[in-house]
């Protein structure tokens, strides 16, 4: 028997459920959003792509930066499914830098997906004497206790010695030489290398992410510099300056990719190949929701914040669903504007801080297209620089203010984000 799908109403334009889902694409044939919804961006996955080709037998360490919702994250989920194609180890996994970390943390961590990384791809390789070595290892590192430990009786050929550590502490003392180990099979195998994905430096603080950058660098040689062995970092701008660029040893050893915006052109095609995917009827013709002018104009209020721009798609669209007389219409932006604008509104109002969101709205009504500083917004709402600066934590937390990549302003600069534009613009 067929699996019976509940009806939805997007099932009025041949769609099997929403096309605008913000979530980054994923692997496998049977994901409701797979890779192959992929579009663009080849300028940037071949720079990658050429990053770990061209280190041959050695081992990279590259960064993609870019604004919050740009589409790094599945940036480089395209990235290792390329890799994987060409003969590299990845998986699905990522890494996390969080912001209590401590080196030997982050080194278990690194250890036990570069070891799954190996096993998923090449499950008979479990029995091999690295492998069994690297074990010991990553159950101390998970679970946080272990006792075991292997003698260099035990194991044999490829593995340069016994290991025997019972605490995460003791990690760093094995750990490196049980890298190279795995890293030694690697090469000796089929495989050209390893890619691991460390996501997420922009979850970090500011002095988190300093912290990142110093074990970072005090794991260079511990963790990153093993032949065959792959490093993509992701975080935002900031973040991946403050993590690699403020360590001249890091800063060195890392070659960074700014992401920009996805062209309209290829958001365009993002969304046609959605509604391709989750047709309901094969047969029946891909129908739009929303015409094409509506996302072009959408897209210039979130300058490259595709999540935002997808959330206004989906927040604008679905109450108008099965609305419109007939349906033998796209839905344009005169539609979608006055809904997306009561809808943001009333999140506005909603909001516990009012006193916050009349100093937005100040900002908004005198100049919801120009950048402030804390100094210029400290003369606009009359209150002190600290104030300021409390406000705009605030604002930015709730998705209503971007703070702009610092670069080489001396001040930090912010901009009302696409939802605020949308309703003061
Ligand atoms: N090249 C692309 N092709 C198709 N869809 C994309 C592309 N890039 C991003 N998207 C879509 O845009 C949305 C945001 O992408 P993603 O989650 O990768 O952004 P991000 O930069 O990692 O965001 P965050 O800053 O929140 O981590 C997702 O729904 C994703 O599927
Ligand atoms: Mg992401």
């Amino acid at each position: 028997m067929p699996p019976r799908v509940l009806p939805t109403p997007w099932n009025l334009y041949n769609l099997q459920a929403s096309p605008f889902f913000q979530e980054s694409l994923e692997s496998g044939d049977k994901s409701a959003r797979p890779l192959n919804l992929f579009v663009g961006r080849r300028t940037e996955l071949k720079r990658l792509l050429d990053g770990i080709h061209g280190a041959g037998e050695n081992s990279s360490r590259q960064a993609v930066a870019g604004a919050p919702g740009v589409g790094k994250t599945t940036l480089v989920k395209e990235l290792k499914a390329l890799a994987l194609e060409n003969g590299y180890l990845a998986t699905d996994e990522l890494v996390p830098i969080l912001g209590d970390d401590t080196p030997e943390r982050l080194f278990g961590r690194v250890l036990s997906v570069l070891y799954d990384t190996i096993l998923a791809n090449r499950p008979n390789s479990g029995d091999n004497p690295a492998m069994q070595a690297a074990q010991v290892l990553v159950r101390v590192a998970r679970l946080g206790t272990g006792g075991a430990s292997i003698s260099a009786f035990g194991i044999g050929a490829g593995v340069t010695k016994g290991v025997s550590i019972s605490a995460p502490k003791e990690l760093l003392l094995d750990g490196p030489r049980v890298m190279r180990d795995l890293m030694t099979m690697v090469r000796a195998s089929d495989a050209q290398g390893v890619l691991l994905h460390l996501n997420n430096l922009e979850n970090l603080s500011e002095s988190d992410a300093v912290r990142a950058g110093s074990i970072l660098r005090d794991l260079r040689d511990l963790m990153l510099l093993h032949g065959g062995l792959h490093y993509v970092f992701v975080g935002t701008t900031d973040a991946v300056s403050i993590t690699v660029g403020s360590q001249p040893q890091m800063r060195s050893i890392v070659s960074t990719l700014v992401l920009e915006p996805l062209a309209v052109s290829d958001v365009h095609l993002m969304l046609a190949a959605r509604y391709r995917h989750l047709r309901v009827e094969d047969h029946a013709p891909v129908r739009s929701p929303i015409d094409d002018e509506a996302v072009s104009t959408l897209y210039e209020f979130f300058r490259g914040d595709l999540r935002g721009l997808l959330k206004a798609l989906e927040d604008g669209v679905t109450p108008l669903l099965g609305l419109e007389e007939g349906l033998d219409r796209a839905l344009t932006i005169a539609d979608l504007r006055p809904v997306l604008q009561s809808r943001y509104a009333a999140e506005l109002d909603a909001l516990p801080e009012q006193g916050r969101v009349e100093q937005l709205a100040k900002w908004g009504a005198q100049a919801p297209g120009t950048v402030q500083t804390q100094k210029s917004l400290a003369a606009l709402w009359k209150i002190s620089q600290p104030a300021v600066s409390q406000a705009l934590g605030y604002l930015i937390r709730q998705g209503y203010v971007n703070a702009l990549p610092r670069g080489s302003a001396r001040q930090v600069q912010y901009e009302l984000s696409g939802a605020s534009r949308l309703i003061f613009g």
